[in-house]
């Protein structure tokens, strides 16, 4: 059974509208790393702004959550997976909700009623109990023993600390091959949780106050692993389809059997699963020692030392074959994957060459010290000449230790390292500040801005200039865009400049709703064109500029204040990096 097909075709059946999946790094979120959720470029729209596509959406999202980085390795777990979600957009409410995830499970999926059980929350001082659903679930045929009331640490879903939440409603499978018990324990992890509606009615503020939203909205997640697990009667996701040519493979070039070899096979059948992912959006993520770059760094060396354990040889370009058989696992589903192979590839091939380099020394100094230490706590300066000599990140000198039943003075380490960052003075410090969930009013005039420079740059350099990325905090905007040389002094006078004369000039921002094809052809601006819904947004600032955009934006140019650049840099070949700031 193809699991995205059939809960695409349900939900499309009962008047949902199919959305792509949102890129894995989040465009103009600097506040996440990854996308956790399928929600998650949804909170505009969750919050009340109409979308284009209409109030029922369906789609599978690509996620990745590093909570769990360091459980991999085990049956269940994996930093990249794929999450079914169904969305009402201040339409149907529970009942419908409810009725929908019954049937798909029971109907279409054909899973006994007696393996279901289900959680609501209990309420708190300010929500009240959910006897609502409780009822529901009643009605459907779940009995009351198999519903369980918890509280908000079990049953109120917020993505991190602010924006649109509520109450949910958790279906649980019973993944064993004993006996049913009567009564659901939601702590008896036989039973395990397979899908999430929450129902969104709610918003956080910074302060923690909690408001009720314009609409009530529902927002379901379902595991796709954890699901085609049950269907395969599977008790390790890793044994079941979606990794079988994988595992296989990692079999073939060790030439060691699966059973016995678990761990590590787990360990770089998912790592290479996700740094495939990371790599192949199109943000251009490679790997580095900041942020997104050096989360897919730490996987691909995590990889190369349990390939090594296994004694496949890491001079080898070994990783390559496993990278396919992920690409061609997805690459009918995601566009990226498809498009950016080559890419794929090469980040892998690179960086276990980089790597290799100093593995080997690496492992030899981390032996050596084994003979030597005394207590049972590798010290921050070893632990420091590990990363910044041999290129071991902390996380995985941190895991050598364990296996050894050793310590790290992961703490001494930290300060060292920063030490040693001020000192090369490449802290990124304030990145994470503001965010999509929390876009505030800078956060919108830089978007408006944005649109601005991309048009003032055509007219300075020339009309090849075209976006290849941006990104945006409260502090200062910064935008990527292709040019082929670097930008005179003049040539950034003039663009300071026409973008001021345009602020000047107070013009409207406006916005319409269209197909795509027709933004396109009108000659509205996108950066990449195939990741758009086939109904869009188009805003226009008067003549200057029109674009297909999420939003938000300013309602007039003249509430921008006054723009600068700050910087303008090389990103990488054939792109260069403007820095700049709103006063
Ligand atoms: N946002 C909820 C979750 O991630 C439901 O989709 O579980």
């Amino acid at each position: 059974m193809n699991l995205k097909k059939e809960f695409i075709d349900y939900f499309v059946k009962n008047g949902h509208v199919e959305i792509p999946s949102a890129p894995l790094i989040p465009e103009n979120d600097p506040s996440v790393l990854f996308n956790t959720a399928g929600m998650q470029p949804l909170i505009p729209y969750l919050m009340g702004k109409a979308h284009p596509l209409g109030k029922r959406l369906c789609d599978y999202q690509k996620c990745v959550r590093l909570t769990d980085l360091d459980s991999i390795g085990d049956k269940t777990h994996h930093t990249f997976f794929e999450m079914l979600g169904n969305w009402s957009l201040g339409d149907y409410f529970k009942k419908e909700s409810i009725n929908y995830s019954f049937e798909f499970l029971t109907k279409v999926l054909n899973i006994s009623i007696e393996r279901l059980a289900v959680t609501v929350f209990e309420g708190n001082g300010d929500i009240p109990r959910d006897e609502v659903s409780a009822s529901i679930w009643e009605s459907l045929g779940i009995k009351k023993e198999r519903i369980a009331y918890l509280g908000v640490e079990d049953n109120f879903w917020i993505a991190g600390e602010t924006g649109p939440c509520g109450g949910d409603t958790e279906i649980f499978y019973f993944r064993s091959n004993e006996e049913i018990p009567e009564v659901f324990d939601p702590k008896d992890n036989r039973w395990v949780e397979i899908w999430n509606n929450v129902f969104m009615e709610f918003n956080k503020d910074e302060n923690g106050k909690i408001t009720e939203l314009p609409q009530k909205n529902v927002d379901t997640g379902m595991g796709l692993e954890r699901v085609v697990a049950v269907l395969e009667d599977k008790t390790d996701n890793y044994e079941t389809s979606i990794w079988k040519e994988i595992i296989a493979k990692i079999e073939e070039i060790s030439g060691k059997p699966y059973k016995g070899n678990e761990v590590s096979m787990r360990i770089i059948a998912d790592h290479i699963r996700t740094a495939v992912f990371i790599s192949a959006d199109n943000a251009g993520i490679k790997p580095s020692n900041t942020d997104q770059g050096y989360i897919l760094r730490r996987l691909i060396r995590r990889a190369i030392r349990h390939a090594k354990k296994l004694g496949i040889d890491t001079n080898t370009d070994w990783m390559e074959g496993i990278a396919l058989e992920v690409i061609k696992k997805y690459e009918d589903y995601y566009e990226e994957i498809k498009n950016n192979q080559k890419v794929v590839l090469e980040v892998l091939k690179n960086e276990g060459i980089k790597f290799n380099r100093t593995l080997e020394k690496g492992l030899k100094e981390f032996d050596k010290l084994l003979k030597n230490i005394k207590g049972n706590t590798i010290d921050k300066d070893l632990a420091f000449k590990l990363y910044d000599t041999y290129g071991f990140p902390i996380e995985l000198t941190e895991e050598m230790a364990k296996e050894k039943g050793l310590k790290v003075d992961t703490l001494g380490f930290k300060e060292k390292f920063k030490a040693h960052q001020e000192l090369s003075r490449t802290s990124s410090q304030g990145k994470f500040k503001g965010g999509l969930a929390s876009q505030g009013i800078i956060e919108t005039k830089y978007h408006t801005a944005t649109h601005l420079l991309n048009a003032a740059l055509k007219v300075v350099v020339g009309p090849n200039v075209h976006q290849k990325g941006s990104n945006i905090t409260s502090e200062r905007m910064r935008f990527d865009f292709s040019c082929d040389h670097k930008l005179t002094e003049e040539e950034k006078r003039q663009t300071e400049e026409l973008v001021n004369k345009w602020i000047i000039d107070d013009i409207p921002v406006t916005m319409e709703t269209m197909p795509k094809e027709e933004a396109v052809s009108s000659g509205a601006e996108a950066m990449f064109i195939e990741k758009y819904a086939d109904i869009v947004n188009v805003y226009s600032i008067g003549d200057v500029s029109k674009e297909i955009c999420g939003g938000p934006h300013v309602k007039r140019t003249g509430e921008l204040g006054k723009f600068k650049i700050i910087k303008e840099e090389a990103s990488s070949a054939g792109v260069r990096r403007i820095k700049a700031i709103l006063e």
